[in-house]
């Protein structure tokens, strides 16, 4: 049986819940009871540091041995880059193409946010046989409940805060904590919720100020030794802009967005008194083990992905919804971003979570 060549990579922002799905796409293509059944033979190429890897072709071999262990490990055995091969300024596109065609892959998968997978949605168009395994600690990807790498996220959020609070109370100060979410709050959001956070900044509502101040003044007045406020690296003040961590833009045009919790402790402390530290959990959010549900949904993920491979179902996402595993095509995907819903799930005068959930 002659056997079809299956390429793997992950790209854009790494994080935990990639090696799991590299693995259980190796698994699922070399398995070979599979094999016999489905009557065609895979080989899994992985693709080294994102399409990098397919502009300078470097390129490792995969077999069940290999990946054996890759599960219990954060970030991805692979490697990623933010390398764009359609950036206008040099697009590069034709030299991926060409490569795959030397590479002798006969399907590629892909798993990334929303930069990877515009890539992925061009090569696409160009014939490239491709599927998609959502990723992103921002959970901002559209048609999915789920993407790798936000549980593990939330929960390193949620034990930060925890090592916080105890010295926030000792101190009584107040700590204004940086989570990632460049555009979607969701990270900011479920990471403070699951936290018990007094305060919530998302990018999807602008918050006053004054609205804060006031806030943390009634919480102290009510009894609290000490406030959590969870801010969104992209959540920005009514008529201004999101704060910026360094000029210029990356390789897909994003702006290097950071600052939010150190100018907002400043002001905070400025207009109320009281002291106020700040904390930026930037990549710690990125690292660590996957836990348990990363590893299980790369799993389900790496599986679906192959399946798609077989049914050459190509120019898909997979995705989890309602529950289910399942999988929609990328131009649905693509150029959209999923945000948190305001109206329905919170509470833009608290600053919080809802506290509405069956009701109205
Ligand atoms: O992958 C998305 C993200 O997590 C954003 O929230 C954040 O702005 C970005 O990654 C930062 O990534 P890096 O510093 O690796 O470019």
């Amino acid at each position: 049986m002659q056997a079809h060549r299956i390429g793997i990579l992950s790209g854009g922002g790494d994080c935990a819940g990639i090696n799991p799905a590299i693995k259980w796409v190796v698994k699922t293509a070399l398995d070979e009871r599979l094999q016999r059944e489905r009557g065609l033979r895979y080989e899994v190429v992985g693709i080294r540091d994102g399409w990098r890897g397919l502009l300078e072709v470097t390129t490792m071999p995969l077999d069940q041995e290999i990946v054996r262990t890759w599960d219990r490990y954060g970030g991805t055995m692979l490697g990623t880059s933010r390398t764009n091969p359609g950036n206008p300024e040099n697009d590069r596109t034709q030299t991926v193409l060409d490569n795959i065609e030397k590479l002798g892959l006969s399907a590629v998968i892909a798993i990334g946010g929303d930069d990877t997978l515009s890539v992925a949605y061009r090569l696409h168009q160009a014939g490239i046989d491709i599927v998609c395994i959502p990723k992103t600690i921002d959970k901002d990807l559209p048609e999915t409940d789920y993407t790798l790498g936000f549980e593990t996220a939330v929960n390193v959020i949620t034990e930060e805060i925890d090592r916080l609070r105890t010295t926030a109370g000792s101190h009584q100060r107040i700590f204004v904590v940086e989570t990632m979410g460049r555009h979607s709050g969701w990270l900011a959001l479920e990471g403070g919720e699951s936290s018990g956070a007094f305060i919530i900044l998302i990018p999807e509502c602008d918050f006053v100020p004054e609205n804060i101040y006031r806030l943390v003044r009634e919480g102290r007045h009510n009894g609290a030794r000490y406030n959590i406020i969870v801010a969104a690296e992209g959540a920005k003040p009514v008529g201004g802009a999101e704060f910026v961590r360094e000029s210029g833009l990356d390789a897909f045009g994003h702006k290097k967005l950071g600052g939010i919790a150190e100018t907002l402790a400043r002001e905070i402390e400025r207009a109320t008194g009281l002291e106020t530290r700040s904390v930026n959990l930037s990549h710690l959010q990125r690292g660590g083990a996957p836990c348990a549900y990363d590893r299980r949904m790369g799993r389900y993920f790496g599986i679906a992905a192959v399946d798609l491979v077989t049914a050459s179902d190509f120019g898909k996402m997979v995705c989890l919804k309602n529950g289910r595993i399942t999988a929609c095509p990328l131009e649905c995907v693509i150029g959209r971003t999923s945000f948190v819903d305001v109206a329905t799930q919170y509470d833009a005068e608290r600053y919080n979570g809802r506290r509405t959930i069956l009701g109205g």
